[in-house]
């Protein structure tokens, strides 16, 4: 069935020019995703498969879709945030021949609404970033599990919920871990998240870095990129942490760590990339200094509590493009940073061409690994076999034109001996 002219809700299809041009740059610079495209165009894994996706829909996504789509898939897609969609991608996905649902600056009802649409659609297989497509199909809309053989999660936050599910015993289907896969994690969530999200903050604001003290919120893959960057760009740094290992690692990597109740009174830039909610609360907006910016960089909303600054508030107004003044009475200005919803996709257009190279190639390969592979694997966390992420890593390096070593007899039977 061709979705094209018939599914499909976005902004304004008109835009679908802008869009195009925007996926042809991505496009050129996803060479392994190009050569994994050319072998599902051969081989056609997913001929007869439908398949929901909810990302960021912007225009690397844009290339996995079409990855999808040259396999035999039919795809339908919505957003995985309701303010990361770039409706001229939109328009030109739709145009592309998916079923669109997706529109930038949605509420929330909408935002879920999108999503449920494309379930309505009876996928075979899903890709979910940040696990609502799960909980849709384990909650309000259970009729529609039965279709469902599998799918893969892109995220961390979204792992976690999954494995609160498998904890539980009420995941019904296996969802792959593509953040778990080395290319994913160590390349996208730190070196992505580390550009993109200065990207997005310094977009936003128009403010230097150097010389100012950057606040970080979490020291997992994404904190570390973000501290690293912050550090590249002349901040002092600050992390902090709940997790003493990781307390330890950001402190010999050079960073000041202490309490963000310490911290909250030195910071001239806030990013929080914790995963967990309440990060910067009243107690930390009542001692921060006048100017502060304050950006989440976690997959929800929760982290900055936004609600609290709002309530602490004499008022609250728009004073540029994804930058809101929050006026507090003792005369003080925090700046919040796109709604505190993730910067780098609300402010900015998501990690490098190069880096979703990676992580995109790696969700298509799980895809078609599950495509035929799902049967007997049950309701579970499953890891992306490792052989999947080395061919990955190993057609990276070879659009890279890197060459490495390999091990000689010798060397693999010293490595075979323990005596
Ligand atoms: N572009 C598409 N998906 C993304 C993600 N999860 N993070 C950053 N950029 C993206």
């Amino acid at each position: 069935m061709d979705h094209a002219k018939t599914k499909g809700i976005v902004r304004d299809p008109s835009l679908a020019p802008e869009g195009k041009l925007k996926i042809e740059w991505a496009r050129a610079h996803m060479p392994v995703l190009a050569r994994i495209r050319e072998s599902f165009a051969k081989e056609r894994p997913f001929e007869g498969l439908r398949v929901a996706v909810a990302l960021h829909v912007e225009a690397k996504t844009a290339c996995l879709v079409g990855t999808l789509m040259a396999g035999g898939a039919e795809v339908a897609i919505a957003g995985c945030n309701p303010l990361s969609t770039q409706d001229d991608v939109a328009a030109a996905l739709l145009e592309e021949g998916a079923a669109v649902f997706a529109k930038r600056g949605v509420d929330m009802r909408e935002y879920e609404e999108l999503l449920v649409r494309t379930l309505e659609t009876k996928p075979h297989l899903i890709i979910d970033d940040g696990g609502d497509l799960v909980t849709i199909l384990h909650t309000s809309r259970r009729d529609l599990l039965d279709t469902v053989r599998g799918g893969a999660e892109e995220t961390t936050t979204g792992i976690h919920r999954l494995r609160a599910m498998e904890r539980q015993g009420a995941l019904r289907f296996p969802m792959v871990n593509v953040n778990g896969a080395q290319c994913k994690h160590l390349f996208d969530n730190r070196y992505g998240t580390g550009q993109s999200v200065w990207d997005g903050i310094n977009r936003a604001t128009n403010l230097v870095v150097a010389g100012k003290t950057v606040v970080v919120g979490g020291y997992g893959w994404c904190g570390r990129g973000v501290a690293m960057r912050a550090k590249g760009l002349g901040a002092k740094v600050i992390v902090t942490e709940v997790d003493p290992i990781r307390a330890i690692e950001a402190h010999m990597d050079g960073f000041s760590v202490m309490p963000m109740k310490e911290a909250a009174a030195v910071g001239d830039y806030f990013v929080t990339v914790s995963g967990n909610r309440d990060v910067l609360r009243g107690e930390h907006f009542a001692r921060m200094k006048d100017g502060a910016v304050l950006a989440n960089a976690g997959h929800f909303d929760v982290e900055i509590n936004v609600r609290e600054l709002a309530a602490m508030a004499v008022s609250r107004r728009k004073v540029r493009e994804g930058v809101e003044a929050f006026a507090l009475p003792d005369g003080r200005t925090l700046y919040l940073l796109a709604e505190g919803r993730l910067v780098n996709l609300a402010a900015g257009d998501g990690h490098p061409a190069e880096i979703m190279d990676m992580s995109f190639s790696l969700q298509a390969l799980a895809l078609r690994y599950l495509a035929e592979r799902h049967a007997g694997l049950g309701g579970r966390v499953v890891d992306l076999p490792r052989e999947l992420d080395e061919q990955v890593a190993r057609l990276k390096l070879e659009t890279l034109g890197i060459a490495i070593d390999e091990l000689s007899r010798e060397q693999r039977e010293y490595l075979d001996n323990w005596f």
